[in-house]
């Protein structure tokens, strides 16, 4: 089973029957604050700020995106965000602007959440940052905090710091701030509100106490607060996420070997996860971790280390083992079919993983397109990452639903694991393939089940 699966929200923060804390019953607070760029990030943020009661305005340059977000439409697909958006739009707590300069009048607090893509070399591209930063240089009010929310590179808070005046010319202070989010894709809006811990780093301890408080006082439970200086929470982001993958990358690499010796490594997994110092979650083996942080977080991890002349081995190693996991599924594919050339595939599942359209990334690409390269056509279908796959991968067929991607199929494989795909039609995806073979690199299929409908079943390290 996925890891989803123990994000689901049993109460919906803005539903709860039960009295909220001040926070999210939104009473208002007062405090003002622009959060600049209306992406994932960006959004979650602006709109969990507006439902904590503060007054928010979100600055978005794309025009085509900014008018859709003020109907309250989000461009991706994540859940709740939307209805998030428009409840905090209708009660006047959240506006969106294109007009950065205009939108930054009057407010306590900047969030920034642009895009801090990957350059070709690994490191990061600051550009969008440094265009934005450029700007605030000039019009940013005595103060103000400007907040790093975007992971940012180590080192980039306090290059920040220098850019703004510190009362040195008498005028204006400004305070750098920062916030790393944690927030997974798919249940980002739960995470806002249920966070593990909040990380806020900064030099002037008034501006990290401020930034602190703008999530105490929503929170309905206690949240532990780490508060710190800019570097350090700039590295804590990169080191959790470089762990997390590395976990993932772990498990992958002992279902591997599972496979091999003829070992379950579901009960393997549970059986070292019930150990805290190791921790239930993130052993569900599949076919690779994708997303747009793991691969980026780790290569600039790296770089940084590399700078300093002290590369990171297990960093490298996890990059690379997750590579070989999307060999091993494709290999998984080949020996079942016989040849690849000229069978006819059903891939259930494109997008990184369940709950959200985004195909950054994702196992999904570099598995098919080994498949097509050794002369497979493949047919995939996913519940909402269509408009993606057209972009990513462009010379597949797209299907309807699970069953048409079977149709004719040599072997079907599940590669996101989507709640629909537990629920498969087994006996109709039977009757339709031309071969019945199937590949679970999520397991999220019961062995025992699927062989029922006369289909040759192959998971993930499973006996
Ligand atoms: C990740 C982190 O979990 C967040 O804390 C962080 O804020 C975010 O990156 C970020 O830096 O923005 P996300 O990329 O949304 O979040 O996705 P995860 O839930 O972490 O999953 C990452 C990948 O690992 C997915 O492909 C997922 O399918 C895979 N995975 C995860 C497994 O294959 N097995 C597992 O047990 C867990």
């Amino acid at each position: 089973m996925s890891s989803n699966d123990q994000s689901s929200p049993a109460v919906r923060p803005w539903e709860s029957a039960q009295p909220l804390a001040a926070g999210h019953t939104g009473a208002a607070t007062g405090v003002n604050i622009c959060v600049v760029g209306g992406g994932f990030v960006g959004l979650v943020a602006a709109a969990g700020f507006a439902q904590f009661g503060h007054n928010v305005v979100c600055v978005e340059k794309n025009l085509e995106r900014l008018a859709q977000l003020k109907e309250s439409r989000v461009p991706f697909f994540e859940r709740d965000l939307e209805e998030l958006l428009r409840r905090n739009t209708e009660a006047g707590r959240l506006s969106f602007s294109s007009d950065l300069k205009e939108a930054i009048v009057g407010q306590k607090v900047i969030f920034l959440a642009v895009g801090t893509p990957s350059l070709d070399n690994g490191r990061t591209d600051l550009s969008a940052l440094v265009e934005i930063v450029n700007l605030l240089g000039k019009v940013a009010e005595d103060g103000q905090i400007v907040v790093l929310k975007s992971t940012v590179p180590v080192g980039t808070g306090i290059w920040l710091q220098k850019k703004f005046p510190q009362n040195g010319n008498g005028s204006r202070s400004i305070s750098v701030v920062n916030n790393p989010e944690f927030l997974r894709e798919g249940s980002a809006v739960y995470d806002f509100f249920y966070p593990q811990r909040i990380v806020v780093g900064g030099d002037n301890q008034a501006a990290v106490e401020f930034v602190a408080n703008l999530y105490r006082v929503g929170m309905t439970r206690p949240v532990p607060i780490v508060t710190t200086n800019n570097e350090t929470a700039e590295m804590i982001k990169y080191a959790a996420n470089a762990f997390l993958a590395m976990k993932v990358g772990f498990i992958n690499e002992v279902a591997g070997l599972c496979d091999l010796v003829g070992i379950d490594v579901l009960e393997i997994a549970r059986g070292i996860g019930m150990d805290p110092r190791i921790g239930a979650e993130f052993l569900n083996p599949g076919p690779g971790w994708g997303g747009s942080c793991f691969r980026k977080d780790l290569r600039e991890f790296s770089g940084l280390a590399k700078a300093h002349d002290y590369p990171l081995i297990i960093a490298e190693a996890v990059l690379k083992a997750n590579q070989r996991q999307h060999e091993l599924v494709a290999a998984k594919i080949e020996r079942l079919t016989g040849s690849l050339e000229k069978a006819r595939i059903g891939v259930l599942g494109l997008s990184f993983k369940a709950g959200t359209s985004d195909m950054r990334d994702s196992p999904a690409i570099p598995i098919v397109q080994r498949l097509l390269e050794k002369g497979a056509e493949v047919v995939a279908y996913d519940p909402q990452a269509h408009t993606e796959a057209e972009h990513y991968l462009p010379t597949i067929e797209l299907a309807e639903n699970a069953v048409e991607a079977a149709r004719d199929a040599d072997c079907l494989v599940i590669l996101t694991e989507w709640e629909e795909f537990q629920a498969l039609d087994l006996r109709s995806i039977s009757e339709v393939m031309r071969k019945p073979n199937l590949v679970d690199a999520r397991n999220l299929l019961t062995p025992e089940v699927v062989r029922r409908y006369g289909l040759t079943y192959e998971g993930m390290g499973q006996k």
